[in-house]
């Protein structure tokens, strides 16, 4: 993300960014200053690089309280609210987007807002830059999520699952964006022979064929548990996801979708004293990120301990 924002400002010469609220990009200093999920990552840290922050769009809890229509309000507030009274766009280096929300709560947008972001960029000179850090490498079924929202963007971050479980992370972009000259960025440790190998190694098993049609068929099986589960259970609020990114927010009250945090803790614990061990995301959503070579006995296994900790549940006096 550092190599991404520092190319972006190298190459266009403009300095500023817009990025969005839930999202996550790292806490090192430039990536922290995009960074608008959680304010415990940047209590006492400031000042930032200037980012400006708009919302995501969130179908669930939409911006503009319309789920039909919440990519195209994000897009008008940035056209007609940032532009003309924060920041010119001519100063923007860079919009800079997770695909998929991760940390922000598995939130996947309407497809066509990448695109209509992309369009933005077009418009004014500004680099897209796709975090897939947490979505790429197969992650959604297709080696980028932004594949299956149809866009290319200027810039691609990846990680993860690239380096197999070594410390690797890549910044991606054509000759003609990466135009810097040798030492404008380099680091000790930045192609690292051991990690680049586990790394080659790791794309080999990504391009056998069939790779991302088992993701995608393991990702509908695994959401199809989940809805079944969610008519059994209250609690669940809204299952989404792609591939094998998916997520399920709880909720005390499926209308009011009042958060259910506690909920969530007691349930995570109890799935992890039964065996299964998953992450939060966002305030009240379970992440479903399972390994892309999982299988359906797994996920059988998975969604009975799920289940049974759903069951377990005392339900929570009403605030
Ligand atoms: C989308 C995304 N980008 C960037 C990062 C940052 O990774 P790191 O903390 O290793 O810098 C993460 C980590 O979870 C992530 O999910």
């Amino acid at each position: 993300m550092e190599a991404a924002l520092k190319l972006a400002r190298h190459h266009t010469k403009r300095k500023y960014f817009i990025a969005f609220y839930g999202g996550f990009h790292g806490r090192t200093y430039g990536a922290m200053s995009l960074t608008a999920s959680r304010v415990i990552q940047r209590q006492y840290f400031g000042p930032f690089l200037p980012v400006v922050h708009v919302s995501y769009p969130n179908p669930y809890r939409p911006f503009g309280f319309k789920t039909e229509t919440c990519d195209v309000d994000v897009i008008r507030y940035i056209e007609e609210e940032i532009f003309p009274m924060e920041v010119s766009p001519d100063e923007v280096a860079a919009i800079v987007v997770e695909p998929i929300q991760g940390e922000g709560g598995y939130i996947v947008p309407p497809r066509p807002f990448l695109k209509r972001l992309r369009e933005i960029c077009d418009e004014h000179g500004i680099l897209l830059i796709v975090d897939e850090v947490q979505s790429g490498c197969f992650r959604t079924g297709t080696f980028l999520a932004s594949e299956q929202f149809g866009v290319v963007p200027d810039i691609v971050c990846l990680s993860k699952a690239l380096g197999g479980g070594f410390p690797l992370g890549v910044t991606v972009a054509s000759d003609e964006v990466m135009s810097w000259p040798p030492g404008s960025h380099a680091s000790t440790f930045g192609g690292n022979n051991v990690a680049c190998a586990a790394g080659l190694a790791a794309l080999t098993v990504m391009d056998k064929p069939g790779f991302g049609d088992h993701v995608t068929e393991m990702g509908e099986y695994m959401t199809a548990k989940l809805l079944s589960l969610q008519k059994r259970h209250d609690l669940i609020g809204d299952v989404r996801g792609m591939g094998l990114m998916i997520g399920a927010e709880l909720v005390r009250n499926r209308t009011t979708k009042e958060l259910a945090k506690q909920e969530r803790s007691r349930i995570l614990n109890e799935a992890f004293r039964r065996g299964l061990t998953m992450l939060p995301a966002g305030e009240s959503v379970i992440r479903f990120c399972p390994p892309l070579v999982i299988e359906k006995q797994h996920i059988d296994t998975g969604m009975e301990i799920l289940d049974k900790s759903f069951e377990m549940l005392q339900p929570m006096p009403a605030v």
